[in-house]
């Protein structure tokens, strides 16, 4: 069975402040290596964390203070992200995804870029309240052994 938990969820919410980022990254990369993703692929989950919680405490709140909210859950065998604010939201989300897309001339416009490369599915919504942006990403372990759950069966 290799002993991985098939339910799990962890929750995290925290002030939109620079320093929180890696507190979420560090938490959400030590949360999904309870399924079989590879290193890499924890890197991968790292980045994404990182990129949309940065997105939430630079871009979300712009001036303000404001809670940010991650979910981390394990569905079928897969893990689900959801970084939520409640702050002033996308207007056009399709827009905001495009590469090279950016409101801050300081920044590179390639965070969704990177999400989307780093993760099997990203959805960009307003938030479940209709205020702010929830971005919502999945991703499953590519590893033959995340799929043969009880098989015995080893590598030829
Ligand atoms: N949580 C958010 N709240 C409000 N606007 C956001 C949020 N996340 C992203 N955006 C908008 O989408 C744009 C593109 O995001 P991204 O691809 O990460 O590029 P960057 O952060 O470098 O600007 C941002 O410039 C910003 O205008
Ligand atoms: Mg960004």
């Amino acid at each position: 069975m290799g002993g991985e938990p098939r339910e799990n969820i962890l929750r995290l919410e925290f002030l939109n402040l620079p320093a929180n980022i890696g507190v979420a990254r560090n938490a959400i990369g030590t949360f999904a290596v309870q399924l079989p993703f590879t290193l890499n692929e924890i890197d991968e989950i790292r980045l994404a964390v990182s990129e949309a919680v940065t997105n939430a405490v630079v871009h979300a709140y712009p001036g303000d203070s404001g809670w940010v909210r991650v979910t981390a859950a394990f569905a079928d065998g897969a893990l689900e992200l959801m970084v939520d604010d409640d702050g002033r939201g996308i207007a056009d989300p399709a827009a905001a995804r495009a590469a090279t897309c950016t409101t801050d001339p300081e920044r590179m416009g390639l965070g969704f870029s990177f999400m989307d490369s780093f993760m099997d599915q990203v959805e960009v919504r307003p938030g479940p309240s209709g205020r702010g942006t929830r971005v919502r990403m999945c991703k499953r372990p590519t590893r033959k052994d995340a799929e043969q759950v009880g098989d015995g069966d080893g590598p030829a």
